[in-house]
């Protein structure tokens, strides 16, 4: 579904990725984990064209996808969520979610300022579907409040259905589960997996929080100072040496 093949990136003379190979599957969930600045981040800004590989192949269902621009590459089936950007706060949730269908806009600004009846339609499917995501994520409630009014936890949710309106063959979540509560986490982990079973969406999870990670994913890769020094099944990637090595001095077992 999505092939990362030997792909490298510099920043000035430091090296981010290096030679970064690994392939999410149709309909699996790989978990993306490693140390802070492993390059983890970089590596889906690399996937979703914010930055540009300096070698190596990126490839979305088959196709190559390394000269695309991010909404090419959005209209083609990919999206995300971020690790740190939440709603915008004056648009109401609906609203928010409405943003996820922009890629597929078919008329132009001046349409929709006209009134014209194709633009109003659009406006009017897209308010639809918002709402059935919104439903089906359990967030329905919530639709008319300001994006900025909700928990922190509740804008992850809604970011999530904001990139999942226009049912993309493959999601990636930046650290989803940063700042929630155990049984969140959980909460989160069953909703991560029904999306694959509901949407049949593949998905790529960067995660710190291990419950979520061993309780998701079928697939674990490890980065760590740019490159990958492991891929496998969750519970024997995690507790392999070079892996436990890697986030040694770095709290990392302490804080999960
Ligand atoms: N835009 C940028 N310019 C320069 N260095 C960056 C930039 N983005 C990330 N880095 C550096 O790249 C490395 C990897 O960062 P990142 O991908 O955010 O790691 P992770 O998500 O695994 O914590 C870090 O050393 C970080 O400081
Ligand atoms: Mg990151």
């Amino acid at each position: 579904m999505l092939d990362i093949r030997n792909v490298s990136l510099s920043f000035g003379a430091i090296t981010v990725l290096n030679d970064v190979t690994f392939s999410l599957g149709g309909g699996e969930i790989l978990g993306l984990i490693g140390p802070n600045g492993a390059g983890k981040t970089t590596m889906m800004n690399t996937i979703t064209g914010i930055h540009r590989a300096i070698s190596g192949e990126i490839r979305l269902c088959g196709k190559g996808i390394s000269d695309l621009k991010s909404h090419q590459i959005a209209a083609r089936g990919l999206r995300r969520t971020f690790q740190t950007s939440l709603l915008c706060p004056g648009l109401s949730v609906v609203e928010n979610v409405m943003l996820g269908l922009e890629p597929q806009r078919e008329y132009g600004f001046w349409g929709a300022c006209l009134g014209n009846p194709s633009a109003r339609q659009w406006e009017n499917q897209a308010r639809r579907k918002s709402m059935e995501m919104l439903d089906w994520m359990g967030m329905a409630r919530f639709a008319g409040r300001p994006g900025g009014g909700l928990s922190f936890g509740q804008q992850r949710l809604v970011e999530i259905a904001r990139a999942l309106v226009s049912r993309p063959a493959v999601l990636l979540l930046d650290e989803p589960a940063v700042g929630l509560t155990a049984p969140r986490v959980e909460e989160l982990a069953e909703k991560i997996k029904s999306i694959r079973s509901e949407f049949g969406t593949s998905i790529l999870l960067i995660e710190h929080v291990m419950q979520l990670v061993l309780t998701a994913c079928d697939r674990v890769v490890v980065m760590s100072a740019g490159e990958v020094i492991a891929d496998g099944d969750p519970t024997v990637v995690t507790v392999d040496p070079k892996v436990v090595e890697s986030y040694l001095g770095r709290g990392y077992y302490a804080e999960s």
